[in-house]
């Protein structure tokens, strides 16, 4: 049986308490996201195998309900700034809600019909995402990026798609500015 409880989040940090699982996913899980892969590999040749970003989940199998947050740190490869991987739900039918708490960003969304979106992801915006649009959180901002999600326990992550085809769009720094630029290598 489940009990109530209150979660504290920490806005600054990310850090959830309690919380039930968490991961992490560093350069070299991220090989074949990033759109240069020779930027890739010489990043973390140079500079090692840095963090990209960390999921805290709370997360309870009996409840239809789950939350939790992604810390994303700062960083590029190449001109691509860092990136979660992307996906869409398993469950076609559930939508999420992410919370930005600090740091600045961009959601970067593709529909199933291929329609490209963004939306700003900054402290005290709630970006819904509408069931079966793929969503990818991308750090613009040279401090970490902070949100906390809440979703379908059961709604599930379909990474393989992405992974495969890319995403059509890509979230490149040009001249300090993040530009919105088509994906060179988009297999779709
Ligand atoms: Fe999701």
């Amino acid at each position: 049986m489940l009990f109530p409880e209150g979660v504290a989040i920490d806005g600054k940090t990310g850090e959830v308490t309690p919380s039930t699982s968490r991961y992490s996913k560093k350069l070299s899980d991220l090989r074949g996201f990033f759109h240069d892969p020779k930027a890739l590999e010489s990043k973390i040749a140079q500079e090692g195998d840095a963090t990209v970003y960390e999921v805290i989940d709370y997360r309870h199998e009996e409840s239809d309900l789950a939350f939790g947050t992604t810390i994303m740190w700062p960083g590029k490869v190449g001109e691509e700034y860092y990136l979660t991987r992307g996906h869409f739900h398993v469950r076609r039918e559930c939508g999420e809600a992410y919370y930005t708490q600090s740091g600045a960003g961009l959601l970067l969304l593709e529909s199933r019909e291929g329609e490209t979106r963004t939306v700003d992801m900054k402290p005290g915006v709630c970006t819904f995402i509408p069931p079966d649009w793929a969503h990818r959180s991308i750090n613009t901002g040279p401090e970490k990026l902070i949100f906390t999600w809440f979703c379908a326990t059961d709604a599930g992550h379909e990474y393989g798609e992405i992974q495969k085809r890319g995403m059509r769009k890509l979230v490149i720094d040009q001249d300090g500015k993040s530009v919105l630029a088509d994906n060179p290598n988009y297999a779709g």
